[in-house]
């Protein structure tokens, strides 16, 4: 289903994210990285980097070509997901750009700062997607998988059905890696005219402050892009991460994680099953659920009861009683369901 007439948040709002929920004393259940801090081993190579000179992508990008199966010339390393999203707002001039919301606002935030008008799909509950809702005009569309902040992951096909001459079919792949064995990533797809994937090391490796991703697309896209790209732009230390996470024991490692994250995802989405009130999004897929609580300011509530939780009103198509939750441990998830009971118990009884 997609909605004509959705919620739109201010473009103040759009422009917030999860970290600024996230404060002292609050359990941070707001922001959607994995881990505080990046691995031991990650970070003692981190350590080793030789700062005195510029960065060489090229060991990089060989790196990230073989782990997705793809040639170097496909891959265009970036300052993480982000910096893809300005760089493609930058090079390319779209007559017609659709972005599929409820996703990452990102991407449409950088369309916008280059000049270009965007046009929103909105997806409604359960937020799955209609590939016929995109317009044949579109030449430029911009799809997250899995979502933020929906955690669906949309199948392969129904992506592979957005594909047309003359579009550019940009997937956001920052939380594929959320998805054991990634069935429905596009990443190594290179027959796919016109298809652009970008990935993020961020979210799984806990490096949000390293700047580091990067684009998987034919030669000619990422030629384009990166020559809107400043010089020296990705840093050595995140050249090197880009090297360690694409060898076969981080992916491995990265893949027992999104196991281990599977069960906890499990044990939290039963938790709030259970609640009347709490209205979960089906069959999440990444390392969050969307819920949504039948209270008026559930954010507030919670963080009242010590729990930072992402707020759903800075997304296109949501508003104030859907919130994103991150996945934790098992006591946290019993602590927050516990919370979100007694929010809805203090409602009812005014
Ligand atoms: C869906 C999605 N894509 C991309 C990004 C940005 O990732 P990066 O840190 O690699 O720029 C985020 C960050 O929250 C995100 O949620």
């Amino acid at each position: 289903m997609t909605r004509t007439h959705a919620y739109a948040p201010s473009s103040e709002l759009l422009a917030q994210h999860g970290d600024v929920e996230a404060g002292a004393g609050l359990v941070d259940l707001a922001v959607n990285v994995r881990a505080d801090a990046p691995p031991p081993w990650l970070l003692r190579r981190l350590a080793g980097v030789d700062l005195a000179k510029y960065p060489d992508p090229v060991a990089a990008r060989g790196a990230v070509a073989a782990r997705h199966g793809r040639s170097a010339a496909e891959v265009l390393l970036t300052a993480g997901a982000a910096e893809a999203f300005v760089l493609i707002a930058r090079a390319i001039k779209p007559r017609h750009a659709v972005v599929v919301h409820p996703q990452f606002t990102e991407p449409e935030i950088a369309l916008r700062a280059a000049g270009h008008e965007v046009h929103r799909i909105v997806l409604g509950p359960p937020f799955t997607l209609v590939p016929a809702a995109v317009p044949d005009e579109a030449d430029l569309v911009i799809i997250g998988n899995p979502t933020n902040p929906t955690s669906v992951l949309h199948p392969s096909g129904a992506l592979r059905a957005l594909a047309r001459p003359g579009r550019l079919l940009v997937i956001d792949e920052a939380f594929a890696d959320c998805v054991p064995g990634e069935p429905d990533s596009l990443a190594a797809s290179d027959e796919v005219a016109g298809l652009v994937v970008i990935r993020s090391l961020t979210k799984t490796w806990g490096l949000a402050g390293l700047r580091a991703g990067y684009v998987l697309a034919e030669p000619a896209v990422t030629a384009a892009l990166a020559a809107a790209q400043p010089p020296w732009g990705v840093s050595a230390p995140a050249l090197e991460a880009c090297i360690a996470c694409s060898s076969a024991e981080a992916v491995a490692e990265a893949a027992a994680w999104a196991q281990r994250m599977v069960i906890a995802r499990a044990y939290l989405l039963d938790r709030l099953e259970r609640i009347d009130g709490v209205q979960v999004v089906a069959t999440p897929s990444a390392s969050f659920v969307l819920v949504h609580i039948d209270t008026p300011d559930p954010r507030a509530a919670l963080r009242a009861k010590g729990f930072a939780v992402r707020r759903g009103d800075t997304f296109p198509g949501l508003g104030q009683q859907w919130l994103r939750i991150a996945v934790r441990d098992e006591p946290t998830s019993t602590a927050l369901a516990n919370a979100v009971k007694e929010i809805l118990c203090q409602t009812s009884m005014r």
